[in-house]
């Protein structure tokens, strides 16, 4: 079995993101529409079919894994899998995206499952804009996780922002001064067309282009080579121990150091995030239980099959991928 998985571009995949669940207790307007309907458990993978994904992957190369979702925590006994994840030899790095709703609850035990870093949602600092973003989430709880993740001693937490022109445009500032203040660090992404939600993106859309230009009116930014294996690039605030990350799937593309690869709840392997070239591997697993064989032929046809890049366009209609965010997991 190869040690390495690499493309038909010669690009390494050495990063998996794996979404547990469709779930979510909120309904953040970029990422779902307001009614969803949520999967079957029995088409779902079960904990024990997500480790084992998790430990063929890292047997073929893998080094990190990121939760996602949905919303991870969410998931019953999603602490067992971050525990049975953690024990693999050769896996470098276990982390975790999450909406911080259930933070304050989970904190020290994630910290002791051996999650090395959190990427935490936050598009406002306002309550009720909070609240008009997510549609169910209450911004006091996830500040409170936020302070609870701080205190187990997650000391590298990420905020993550969606910028939306005409909702929280106005926040890039306070938000990264709250993020200096915190003394932790801070992402922007450009929203990107997945699933249809029940606003115009056209509309919505903030280039990164402008938010950087924004922030360095009012903060001294030093370009950083700091990396992190995913598609952000990094500036560091002058004098803060702060660092804005611009994830710009449409102002700056970033496929040609792709090294990842996502896992859906539902067992499918996707190949890239803007495309819909996947293979199905809940049949393999659940009709070879004893036998690895299948699954990673299936995994090595995947690498040959990977897309060269997204081709997200705003200016459609439709978004090109029907899937929701939640569902692949960003
Ligand atoms: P680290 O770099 O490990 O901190 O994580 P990350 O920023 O890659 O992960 P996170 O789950 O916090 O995702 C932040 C945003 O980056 C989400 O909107 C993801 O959809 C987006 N993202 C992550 N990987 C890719 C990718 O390969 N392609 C695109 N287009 N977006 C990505
Ligand atoms: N475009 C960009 N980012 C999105 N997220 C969810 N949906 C979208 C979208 N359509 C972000 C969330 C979360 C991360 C995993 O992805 O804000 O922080
Ligand atoms: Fe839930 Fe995250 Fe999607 Fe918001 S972006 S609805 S928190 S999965």
């Amino acid at each position: 079995i190869p040690q390495m998985l690499v493309d038909q571009f010669g690009r390494r995949v050495d990063y998996i993101r794996l979404s547990m669940t469709d779930r979510c207790d909120f309904r953040c307007q970029y990422c779902m529409a307001e009614e969803m309907t949520f999967l079957p458990r029995d088409e779902v993978l079960s904990l024990e079919e997500c480790a084992r994904l998790v430990k063929l992957f890292v047997r073929l190369g893998v080094r990190k894994v990121r939760f996602t979702g949905g919303e991870p925590l969410v998931r019953k006994n999603a602490l067992w899998l971050f525990q049975e994840v953690n024990r693999l030899p050769g896996l470098e790095e276990s982390v975790l995206t999450t909406n911080g709703s259930q933070l304050s609850k989970y904190a020290t035990a994630l910290k002791a499952a051996g999650i090395k870093r959190i990427n935490l949602s936050l598009d406002s600092l306002d309550p009720q804009r909070f609240k008009a973003i997510t549609r169910t989430g209450d911004l006091g709880k996830v500040l409170a996780g936020l302070e609870a993740a701080l205190k187990a001693g997650f000391d590298n937490i990420k905020l993550n922002t969606v910028l939306m022109r005409g909702l929280n445009e106005d926040e890039a500032i306070p938000l990264v001064q709250f993020a200096i203040d915190k003394g932790i660090d801070i992402s922007f992404i450009e929203e990107m067309p997945l699933g249809e939600v029940d606003h115009a993106r056209k509309q919505s859309a903030v280039s990164n282009m402008d938010t950087l230009a924004r922030l360095r009116n009012t903060f001294s930014l030093i370009p950083s080579t700091y990396q992190t294996g995913g598609p952000a690039r990094y500036w560091q605030v002058n004098g803060a121990p702060s660092r804005i990350g611009f994830i710009s799937p449409h102002s700056h593309n970033f496929c040609e150091n792709c090294n990842r690869v996502r896992i859906t709840c539902k067992g499918e392997l996707y190949l890239c995030l803007g495309q819909e070239d996947k293979i199905d591997l809940l049949p393999l697993l659940r009709q070879y239980p004893d036998d690895d064989t299948p699954l990673i032929a299936a995994i090595l046809h995947g690498m040959q099959i990977k897309p060269k890049g997204h081709d997200f366009d705003l200016q459609r209609a439709q978004p090109a991928v029907i899937r929701f965010m939640s569902h692949t997991g960003g």
